[in-house]
């Protein structure tokens, strides 16, 4: 079969690899490859058990591998035959020299830019779906026409606005998809050819269109914004604590003014994933570089009521328990930095396990999908820390319950039961609120939800 387009997607992680079962799904007539430079990455997407967790990810990876979807780690190949190229390798943070732990880290991104201009041998078009700082895609292009081999490269920005867990609802059926390119004849087309791939299964009044330079600006805001909705309602919770008032009564309340919406407005023990922190921190670099340090400090905040919160989860344990937790057994429940994924990329678990290490808490860790992510993020401090599936298991014997994630399961969960195995006085810390408090307090456990007064027997 000969197919319309050659699409090339270059990594093969949470966006790339979603995005584009997605669009092999919605477009038999293109065929897609998507390329890793990790061989065991690329082996896990051929395989039965996907590399990644994404609820209705395995059925359409099923339906579409080895018909329009490939994954290969021939990546040379791949580009010499695209038309199309989708660039979605990692930016995390810099670790090191300017910019450390602000600015994102483009050495993975500019490798990917130098090997597509050395293979190439006809003319493509570029599309940015990594998060990148603002104005990177002009230096792509940059780099792309450095040297004259005479092949024509066009570069569009098309962030990915998907959430894990719902990822492949979100890709189905998305607010609005956008397209950043140059307003020149070249700039359009290349614009029209990708709107035209999305105008497949999105009404074309969902695909919106700008210059470069604000669509990469708009996924830093659109993230920022919503990290600093959570950072609103957390900074509220903490008052809520002091003066008895309810922190869901509020966020009810403030929620149903239309203006505001009633999203995002989950009190939490914090917000994690791969975008949140990594997308301020870049925001604030930005503006840093421009001179704007009062813009910069407003939303570095968000980082910091962030950190804040966690900081006070463990402080409020410390207070609950007799301000010791040496030698106290505590029970995670949840490691993923969300509900539906076994990501665990910046989950306030990782921050909290290490602060309860420090404390000298004994630990049992238990989640339905991030386990083995979980020992690799803790590898450097493992003894003291046991992984437990089942957990009722893992509670046994337990001083402490504290919820991390907010997973369907744990709220159906008999703690009656749970209770009789526990160590006494037994605690709830419910970082997410998703735990019936009123009848875990009758069953006898003292409970500290977020943004509420606790229930104790003391
Ligand atoms: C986010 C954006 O939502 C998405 O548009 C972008 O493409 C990538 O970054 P993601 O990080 O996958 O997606 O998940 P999201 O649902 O936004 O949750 C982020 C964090 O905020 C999680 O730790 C979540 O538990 C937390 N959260 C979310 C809260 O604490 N309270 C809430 O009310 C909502
Ligand atoms: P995201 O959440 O942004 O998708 P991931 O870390 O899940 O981030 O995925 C990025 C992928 O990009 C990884 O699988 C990584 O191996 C891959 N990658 C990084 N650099 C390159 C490169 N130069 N060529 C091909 N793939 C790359």
């Amino acid at each position: 079969m000969t197919f319309q387009k050659n699409i090339l997607c270059i990594g093969a992680g949470y966006v790339g690899g979603p995005s584009m079962a997605m669009i092999a799904c919605k477009c038999p007539q293109y065929q897609i490859t998507v390329v890793d430079i990790d061989p065991k990455r690329i082996a896990a997407w051929n395989s039965d058990t996907l590399p990644i967790y994404e609820p209705g990810l395995d059925e359409i990876v099923k339906e579409v591998r080895g018909r329009n979807l490939f994954f290969s780690t021939q990546i040379e190949q791949g580009i010499q035959k695209a038309d199309i190229i989708f660039v979605s390798v990692n930016t995390p943070t810099k670790t090191f020299g300017a910019g450390a732990g602000m600015a994102a880290d483009l050495q993975y991104w500019e490798r990917t830019a130098l090997q597509i201009r050395e293979v190439s041998q006809s003319p493509k078009i570029i599309v940015e779906k990594s998060t990148l700082p603002v104005k990177t895609a002009l230096a792509m292009e940059r780099i792309l026409t450095a040297t004259d081999n005479g092949v024509r490269f066009d570069v569009l920005s098309n962030p990915e606005f998907m959430a894990e867990g719902t990822g492949v609802r979100d890709l189905e059926s998305p607010d609005r998809v956008l397209i950043g390119s140059r307003e020149t004849p070249e700039g359009l087309r290349a614009r029209d050819e990708l709107v035209e791939i999305y105008a497949n299964w999105v009404p074309r009044e969902r695909i919106i269109t700008s210059n470069i330079w604000s669509s990469e600006l708009s996924k830093l805001v659109s993230n920022a914004f919503l990290a600093q909705r959570i950072s609103s309602i957390n900074a509220i919770s903490s008052l809520c604590e002091r003066t008895d008032a309810d922190v869901t009564e509020v966020a009810r309340a403030v929620g149903m003014d239309h203006r505001l919406g009633d999203k995002f407005l989950n009190a939490s023990i914090g917000f994690g994933g791969s975008c949140f922190k990594k997308d301020i921190l870049n925001l604030v670099y930005l503006c840093r570089q421009y001179g704007l340090d009062e813009v910069a400090d407003y939303w570095e905040g968000v980082v910091r009521i962030n950190d804040y919160q966690k900081e006070r989860f463990i402080l409020n344990m410390l207070g609950a328990m007799f301000n010791t937790l040496a030698g106290k057994r505590i029970c995670l429940f949840g490691f993923a930095f969300k509900a539906d994924t076994g990501d665990t990329r910046e989950s306030p678990a990782i921050s909290v396990s290490r602060r309860l290490v420090e404390e000298r808490a004994e630990l049992v860790i238990t989640d339905p999908q991030a386990l083995p992510n979980a020992e690799r993020d803790l590898a450097d401090i493992r003894e003291g820390i046991s992984f437990v599936e089942d957990p009722c298991e893992a509670a046994a014997g337990c001083d402490a319950i504290a919820v991390i994630t907010e997973w369907d399961l744990y709220a159906s969960l008999e703690f009656k039961k749970i209770y009789e195995t526990m160590r006494k006085p037994a605690f709830i810390f419910d970082g997410r609120n998703i735990l019936d408090h009123e009848s875990l307090f009758r069953i006898g456990f003292n409970v500290f939800p977020i943004g509420k007064p606790p229930l104790t027997h003391f």
